[in-house]
């Protein structure tokens, strides 16, 4: 049994290998108990698992994964060629410490204690729960986490959430089907990104944690709109290519078609996730149309964080924290405060200490440069802020707070004026004065003359805006 189980194991392709482990494991644990009919259904439920779920109502999910263009498949876009050996590798171990973590979550199926945590191996097990202590701090360093959970980061942290706000027990969410599916959406994340990987999305979800901690937010929202951000969060830029909207546009790639041109990206990571939430079936016990109100609120969620949206987003904010009518009591303001702590999420970076900013500067600057490489190469015009001869770190970086970062952290401060909101500006501040010290003449008070075309203080809002659209 357990050998023919291997083969078939083998014979599949990458995409469904961990389906498949994991449906391996149950004909074993089957077998183990000698319920040999049981294997039956396994099988044929893994044979269909690679069928998407089509929509028969709303809207169509994506199939998953890789979409050419230019000849070029995106999984393989920024494949390096160091880390080209070590992906299997690398897979294998998580698959194991996956299969581990099935067993345990099997075993402890409706023990009151749910702890993800303990099938790691003993020292990691033991650093990164006692991180998850901490779970709710702004120094939480995602990735450090993320490499002592094994690359498992989103999954761990996802489902820790989710667990903490008792989200798991009010939902009577299945403990199996909520596994598979946070393994399908960082699966579904593409590991070569420098940046739009599954350590942003699980950095995205931390930072949404602190915003639902905040007084505010706490004392008015529903559980229901506490698994929305969650799920919004960890999916909301599910299989990014590292390449930005206009860069689709002009490749003539078939998303840009089948989105006109708009909303590109967001709409794609948000079909992403409908498609894997109905693959999964993880909201199947919930009346359909509380599953229908949970895809259509993610959509809404995850379309927010376009950047090219932003002042409209953030003059509808400023407008009612002007006017001081935001009443939380109702649910179409909560889900609009949801969408602006989730824009705040996304682009938080710069108000994280600056050991943590640091990094994810140098990661979008590397995604953005090597973006500029592949247009570079192929004859197109290279994209604001992508080109490496004509940008810095700091310059891209600078820009981007200035303009993008600043203004809607001071409205997010104005409505939630606490010592969070403090700690981030007083990030933001400092960080930008370390990236202007390093790029004096980016400071903007420079009068030595050598304005260099397609530096950053040309048209500084739009090419700022481009960037962040790619940035979100
Ligand atoms: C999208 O933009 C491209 C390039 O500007 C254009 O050729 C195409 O017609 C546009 N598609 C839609 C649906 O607007
Ligand atoms: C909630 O706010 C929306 C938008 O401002 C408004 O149209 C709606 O009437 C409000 N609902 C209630 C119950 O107050
Ligand atoms: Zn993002």
């Amino acid at each position: 049994m357990i050998a023919f189980c291997c083969c078939c194991c083998v014979s599949f392709k990458t995409r469904i290998f961990f389906d498949s482990f994991e449906s391996c494991f149950y004909v074993i644990v089957i077998h183990s108990f000698g319920i040999l009919i049981g294997a039956c259904v396994i099988f044929k439920q893994l044979f269909s698992r690679d069928v998407r779920v089509r929509s028969q109502v709303g809207f169509e999910p994506e199939r998953r994964g890789s979409h050419p263009y230019l000849g070029v498949d995106f999984r393989t876009l920024h494949t390096r060629a160091e880390s080209a050996g070590t992906i299997p590798a690398r897979r294998i171990r998580r698959l194991f410490s996956f299969q581990r973590h099935l067993l345990s979550s099997r075993l402890l199926r409706g023990a009151p204690q749910l702890n993800p945590l303990h099938i790691l191996d003993e020292d990691y097990c033991g650093q990164a729960k006692c991180m998850l202590e901490r779970v709710g701090s702004w120094n939480f360093d995602i990735f450090l986490f993320d490499r002592l959970t094994n690359g498992n980061g989103l999954v761990f942290l996802t489902f820790n959430l989710l667990n903490q706000y008792g989200l798991i027990e009010l939902f009577q969410l299945d403990m199996v089907k909520l596994r598979r599916f946070l393994v399908l959406v960082q699966e579904d994340y593409h590991n070569q990104n420098p940046y739009h990987n599954a350590v942003h999305a699980a950095d995205v979800t931390q930072a949404m944690h602190c915003y639902l901690r905040e007084p505010k937010l706490a004392e008015s929202l529903t559980s229901f709109d506490i698994l929305l951000g969650l799920l919004a969060a960890a999916t909301h830029d599910l299989d990014h290519p590292g390449v930005n909207q206009p860069f689709l546009i002009k490749t003539n790639h078939y998303l840009a078609a089948l989105y006109r041109n708009t909303s590109v990206l967001e709409n794609h990571h948000w079909r992403s996730a409908v498609g894997l939430l109905r693959e999964t079936e993880l909201f199947s016990s919930l009346p359909a149309e509380d599953s229908l109100s949970i895809e259509r609120q993610l959509g809404s969620l995850i379309l927010a964080t376009d950047i090219s949206r932003q002042n409209e987003y953030l003059s509808r904010f400023r407008t009612h924290l002007d006017e001081n009518d935001l009443c939380l009591g109702n649910a179409s303001h909560r889900h609009f405060v949801l969408q602006m702590a989730l824009k705040c999420a996304d682009i938080c970076n710069p108000c994280r200490p600056w050991e943590l900013s640091k990094q994810w500067s140098e990661k979008v600057t590397e995604e953005f440069f090597h973006q500029g490489d592949i247009e570079k190469k192929h004859k197109l015009e290279i994209s604001p802020l992508c080109d490496s001869e004509a940008n810095t770190i700091a310059s891209v970086q600078i820009g981007f707070m200035t303009y993008v970062v600043e203004p809607l952290f001071a409205e997010w401060a104005r409505f939630s004026d606490t010592r969070l909101s403090q700690t981030m500006l007083g990030h933001l501040g400092l960080n930008k004065a370390s990236w202007s010290a390093m790029e004096p003449e980016a400071s903007g008070s420079s009068e030595e003359g050598e304005s260099e075309p397609g530096r950053a203080t040309e048209e500084p809002s739009s090419r700022v805006l481009s960037q962040g659209s790619q940035e979100s």
